[in-house]
């Protein structure tokens, strides 16, 4: 399975910028990834039309568990599917912290997802008092455990809090041992089907270290932030992916 390299524009991104972008990357994108942008939801139809055909997918940031309903600024699930979104992040720690999210919601956001056709993305990943408190790895394994549904056939975004944004990734020996322990704890949950799923690792990639860390065992892919919003940069992550 190739990896997969996915933008995550968080609330950056105005209407101006989806045409370059989306020609930016109908020129450079390399044939060896899948390439996957994840806008503000204003900016999806837009992004759908510009990208149709091309060598990248669209996203959704977040859904609501419930496929309709009186829910003021929320978006369903089956609408971002319709907006042209094949996939949708799902409790990115920006959201577990900003907006409560539990495992228990992402949980239900996740069955919302597959409901509505999407493949979803589940964040997970350590404080910086959790790692220092040796406790890294059994959070995590918590999150998997209580947030993916039952036969989960999505990926997995390893993003340890302390790295998003800060420009400080975790040592490659780290992100070695935490991905093996999310592929056991998938081997474990799911069973066979937990062996193929794709675990991408997110927080702080950038074109200088993308190579050293999407050559790690067990790394699927990367979810980019900062980095993914000039289509230069992401573009040079995507190339530094290991092939085949
Ligand atoms: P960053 O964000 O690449 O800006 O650290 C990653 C993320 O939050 O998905």
């Amino acid at each position: 399975m190739p990896q997969l390299i996915a933008g995550n524009w968080k609330m950056f991104g105005r209407l101006a910028e989806v045409a370059p972008y989306a020609a930016a990357l109908r020129a450079g994108a390399p044939a060896h990834v899948e390439l996957l942008v994840c806008p503000p939801f204003t900016l999806l139809d837009r992004f759908a039309a510009a990208l149709a055909g091309g060598p990248a997918r669209l996203g959704g940031q977040d859904c609501h568990p419930a496929p309709e309903g009186p829910h003021t600024g929320d978006i369903a699930a089956p609408m971002l599917a319709e907006a042209g979104a094949r996939y949708v992040i799902l409790g990115h720690s920006e959201r577990r912290a900003n907006h409560g999210e539990t495992n228990a919601i992402v949980h239900a956001k996740a069955q919302a997802a597959i409901a509505a056709g999407l493949i979803p993305i589940v964040c997970v990943g350590e404080t910086e008092d959790e790692r220092e408190a040796g406790e890294a790895e059994a959070v995590v394994r918590g999150q998997l455990m209580h947030s993916l549904p039952p036969g989960f056939a999505g990926v997995v975004a390893y993003e340890p809090v302390w790295a998003i944004g800060t420009g400080r990734t975790p040592t490659e020996a780290d992100v070695t041992a935490m991905h093996a322990a999310i592929r056991a704890a998938l081997r474990a949950q799911l069973g066979a089907s937990g062996a193929g799923l794709r675990i991408l690792y997110g927080g702080s990639v950038k074109p200088g270290n993308a190579a050293s860390l999407l050559a790690l065992p067990e790394v699927g892919g990367a979810l980019v932030g900062g980095a993914s919003l000039k289509a230069e940069d992401f573009l040079a992550i995507a190339r530094a992916a290991p092939r085949g």
